[in-house]
């Protein structure tokens, strides 16, 4: 098992799971942000890994969390990384494929998602990457389409999302896709860049 400090909060995690990235952090500060404005109600985190970002997002808050996640070691790193950090009683945590994790009347005060981002044929660029980490399918995006159409779905009214996405081309793509959505459906209001990825926030 290693240990890192994110966010304020010491994450444990190991080989097995996607090693916690520092710039991410900058996903738990904007959500935070978020969520002094969004209406009431319990966060979720499509894609948690360890459940870091989750976390550090709500650390200052109230707020309940609904982790989700098909890995059970992410699971298990998850869960123990709520209760070093003081949270157990406000996170629960699906292992479940995203997509069959919530029921359709659900609606959550924001959303954080962190899906894989890597077209297949690129994944062996990662070798320290657990394939289904970072496994985002023929386009990379496959994972995120299903991240904004749960987003649309499940989003409350008057509430925010923020996607991370790997390049400004796959914020394109995503835009695009939202679009399709129809009238009334989540888009893109900004969009801020790192080094090393691109976080979107979506609202209606
Ligand atoms: C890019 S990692 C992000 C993990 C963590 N949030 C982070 O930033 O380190 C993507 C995560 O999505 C999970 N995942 C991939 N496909 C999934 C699916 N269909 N349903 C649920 N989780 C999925 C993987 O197990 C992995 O933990």
């Amino acid at each position: 098992m290693h240990e890192l400090t994110f966010g304020g909060l010491t994450i444990a995690y190991d080989h097995q799971v996607l090693q916690p990235r520092p710039w991410t952090a900058a996903q738990s500060v904007w959500a935070s942000e978020l969520l002094d404005q969004s209406p009431s109600g319990p966060v979720l985190e499509l894609c948690a890994g360890v459940g870091h970002i989750g976390l550090a997002a709500i650390q200052d808050s109230n707020r309940d969390l609904v982790m989700v996640d098909f890995n059970p070691v992410a699971e298990h790193f998850a869960q123990h990384n709520a209760v070093v950090n003081a949270m157990a009683k406000r996170v629960e945590f699906r292992l479940a494929r995203m997509e069959q994790a919530l029921a359709d009347d659900e609606r959550f005060s924001l959303i954080i998602a962190d899906p894989p981002w890597v077209r297949t044929t690129e994944t062996s660029r990662f070798p320290a990457d657990p394939v289904p980490a970072i496994d985002g399918g023929d386009d990379g995006l496959e994972l995120a389409r299903i991240c904004v159409d749960l987003i649309n779905q499940h989003l409350a009214d008057g509430g925010s999302a923020l996607l991370q996405l790997g390049t400004t081309d796959q914020v394109r793509l995503i835009a695009q896709h939202a679009q399709q959505l129809g009238a009334g459906a989540v888009a893109i209001h900004e969009t801020k860049i790192f080094d090393d990825g691109v976080i979107v926030h979506l609202a209606r």
